[in-house]
């Protein structure tokens, strides 16, 4: 399915671009399901999670616990002081996770369809599987940053096999906050590491001194919806916030190769779904 061109970027770059590899049609029926979740989430059920600023616990319960569950998580700053939504709830989440590819028959089709497979057997995964699946809705104008990080860090395994499938449901630019890669191909180190304890405690252990990537040595990677990104779990990125009035969803699963042993310290510890 991959050609040796592309294969040879991914090797060398620890991310390939395929544009517009999927239809419209088929970005719209994600995010139609995606909208069905949040209409039909309880924002009730969930505001005292959220509406406060010392709830950090029970935010911190809440999402340890939704490994195997489809959970709404809201913006950090979705409430007022009164514990009222500040705009209206569609508009109030920032993502849905973490177990779509499993509970919700759109994104479980989808997520196990051929061209995923065969994609992630292209890639080196010989026993492609699933931990995660995300739908990040990068709302306008409160889409916050996410920093420089690797996402071996959250899914560390011996030896390191994971890869992150970045659907853009929508365009991504520059100015809606596209993902931003390392540009210049440099091997990096596992910087972090995110540890969940027996206690549920939890802690970012750092592994390596090696700085981040500056700002301006990033690649923005302005997509067209229908795109996928596939990069390596040692890939250093970002993403700016979304200062736009246009959303940027996207949709992402996080695979490892069922030979590589799981690390008992990942916080998400629910069953992988293979993907053969
Ligand atoms: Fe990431």
């Amino acid at each position: 399915m991959l050609s040796i061109v592309q294969k040879e970027q991914f090797t060398k770059q620890g991310y390939v671009v395929l544009d517009e590899l999927f239809s419209l049609a088929t970005m719209h029926s994600l995010k139609q399901a995606a909208a069905k979740i949040v209409d039909d989430f309880d924002a009730e059920s969930t505001r005292a999670v959220f509406s406060t600023q010392d709830q950090s616990k029970s935010r911190d319960d809440y999402f340890l616990s939704s490994g195997d569950k489809v959970r709404c998580f809201f913006e950090e700053d979705a409430f007022n002081v009164q514990g009222q939504l500040k705009q209206e709830k569609a508009l109030s989440i920032n993502k849905i996770g973490h177990a779509l590819h499993v509970l919700d028959p759109v994104f479980k089709t989808f997520s196990h369809s051929d061209t995923i497979c065969q994609l992630a057997l292209d890639l080196g995964l010989q026993k492609p599987q699933i931990h995660q699946s995300m739908y990040i809705f990068k709302q306008p104008k409160i889409g916050g940053v996410i920093r420089w990080h690797q996402d071996a860090s959250y899914f560390y395994s011996d030896p390191i096999t994971v890869l992150t499938f970045w659907f853009a449901v929508e365009d991504a630019t520059i100015h809606n906050g596209c993902l931003q890669v390392q540009a210049h191909p440099e091997p990096y180190p596992l910087i972090e590491q995110f540890k969940r304890y027996a206690n549920d405690d939890t802690d970012l252990v750092k592994l390596d001194n090696k700085p981040w990537p500056k700002d301006d040595d990033a690649k923005p990677l302005e997509v067209k919806a229908g795109t996928l990104v596939v990069f390596n779990g040692l890939l250093p990125h970002f993403s700016a916030p979304n200062l736009s009035d246009k959303s940027r969803h996207a949709f992402t699963l996080h695979m490892t190769c069922a030979s590589s042993a799981y690390a008992k310290e990942n916080w998400l510890q629910a069953k992988p779904s293979p993907l053969y």
